[in-house]
């Protein structure tokens, strides 16, 4: 019989699974991914998804998860989700609803306002969640570039570090990535998404369809106004 491991679940507002289990799948941002106990310490980005587990009497579970983290341990799973619901209680009218929500916000070019840009400091980032993936949005020398908040290396939160020599340096390992292209500088070759971004009138909007790794963005430029303003 498969050795039991905890299996948390936890939604801001609540916690919505504490038990024993056998195995977890889990929505990673790569693809879903799968843990059994005694799995390698690893930290992985989430995707809205389904998170399916079977507790320790071979019952099969189903959490819809709306993106977040999973903090992998030996002996424990945790998941920090957005959101989540027990498949039985998920409100499909309410669901509806909120697609509906999100769709009339975003504009009719499909950009989606974010935030202001004086809520970024020069050289860091703030992380926004659009489609269900952390993008991170960064403002240095006048621009605004948004790339993957998740390292290549082990997923690590690019958006907690800083441009460091023009590059966003992962705050975890040190992986450099330039702002407006997604690529690490040469002889490096790592890649993540990246972003259209546009800022009107002190706001930064980000288009949420993510261009493929190492694709060059235009950043968007910060006008002089709003420079001397922030
Ligand atoms: S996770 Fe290791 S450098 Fe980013």
């Amino acid at each position: 019989m498969a050795a039991d491991f905890t299996l948390s679940v936890v939604a801001p507002d609540r916690s919505v699974v504490e038990e024993q289990v056998t195995s977890v799948v889990a929505p990673g941002t790569e693809g879903y991914f799968g843990v059994m106990a005694g799995h390698v310490p690893l930290i992985a980005a989430l995707k809205p998804g389904i998170v399916e587990y079977l507790d320790s009497h071979n019952q099969r579970h189903f959490i819809y998860a709306g993106g977040g983290f999973a903090e992998i341990t030996p002996s424990h799973v945790t998941i920090l989700a957005d959101e989540a619901a027990r498949a039985g209680d998920i409100d499909v009218s309410d669901a509806e609803k909120r697609l509906d929500e999100a769709r009339s916000a975003a504009g009719a070019d499909g950009f989606v306002e974010v935030c202001a840009v004086d809520q970024i400091p020069e050289n860091r980032a703030v992380v926004v969640s659009l489609s269900g993936e952390r993008v991170a949005v960064f403002r240095y020398d006048g621009n605004v570039s948004a790339i993957s908040n998740v390292c290549r290396h082990q997923n690590g939160p690019l958006g907690e570090g800083r441009i460091i020599d023009g590059c966003v340096t992962c705050p975890w390992h040190g992986y450099q990535y330039l702002p407006g292209t997604g690529a690490s500088p040469p002889p490096f070759t790592e890649k993540v998404p990246t972003y259209r971004t546009q800022v009107i009138d002190g706001k930064v909007l980000i288009h949420p369809c993510a261009h493929a790794p190492g694709t060059p963005i235009e950043p968007a430029r910060i006008d002089q106004a709003e420079r001397i303003q922030a």
